[in-house]
């Protein structure tokens, strides 16, 4: 008779991202945390060289945010996430998912809301000075009031969900001790 290994106290292995969407997660997260510091740094700055080239980084890396946020959409269509442990209630699962779905649609405004504020301004617009972005509206003042409000507003509300997002991923991990953060952490856990 074949001796059987005993694996019942042996770990499951955590069902993780794909390289892909961990990669992406992570640089998002490096992108848009530094575009939020240094959108607040730099209005309060005095008219200056330093200041169109911090404008002109600013852009170009927000644009860059706008591109990988519909990578993202696209190839989590393709691999849809691993599925949540069975232990976290349904409830949490429905609010993480609300959670995610609200951090898209700000990834997705709030680059597209600075573009439409810059449009409106007239300022002309380039990617690293690579290649000219077309305007999306025309020059007009009460629009560009509108969307250089709907930016300031947008961003306080990315970061109120940022601190929310990692406040739950921590609570998942050091209290409820799951494989919530695990999945997305650039090493194997
Ligand atoms: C995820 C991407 C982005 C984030 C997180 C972000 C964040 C911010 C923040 C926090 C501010 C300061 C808001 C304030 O206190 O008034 C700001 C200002 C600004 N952003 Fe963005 N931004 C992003 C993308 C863009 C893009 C793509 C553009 C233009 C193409 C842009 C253009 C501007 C401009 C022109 C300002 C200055 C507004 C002013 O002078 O009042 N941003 N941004």
């Amino acid at each position: 008779m074949r001796h059987t290994p005993d694996f019942s106290f042996a770990p499951e292995p955590v069902a993780r991202y794909s390289g892909l969407a961990i990669t992406l997660h992570w640089l998002l997260a490096l992108l848009v945390i530094g575009l939020l510091g240094v959108g607040v740094w730099m209005t309060g700055l005095k008219t200056s060289p330093t200041k169109i080239a911090v404008y002109g980084w600013h852009k170009a890396l927000g644009l860059t945010v706008l591109a990988l946020a519909v990578l993202r959409l696209l190839w989590r269509v393709h691999r849809p996430p691993p599925p949540l442990a069975e232990s976290i209630p349904a409830w949490q699962v429905a609010l993480a998912t609300q959670a995610h779905r609200a951090m898209y649609t700000l990834l997705l405004a709030m680059p597209l809301s600075g573009w439409l504020q810059n449009s409106a301004a007239g300022f002309p617009l380039t990617w690293f000075g690579l290649f000219k972005v077309p305007a999306l509206i025309a020059r007009d003042k009460a629009a560009f009031a509108f969307w250089q409000q709907a930016h300031e507003w947008l961003s306080w509300a990315l970061m109120a969900l940022i601190v929310l997002h990692v406040l739950a991923a921590l609570k998942h991990h050091y209290l409820d001790r799951d494989d919530a953060l695990k999945r997305i952490l650039p090493w194997k856990p």
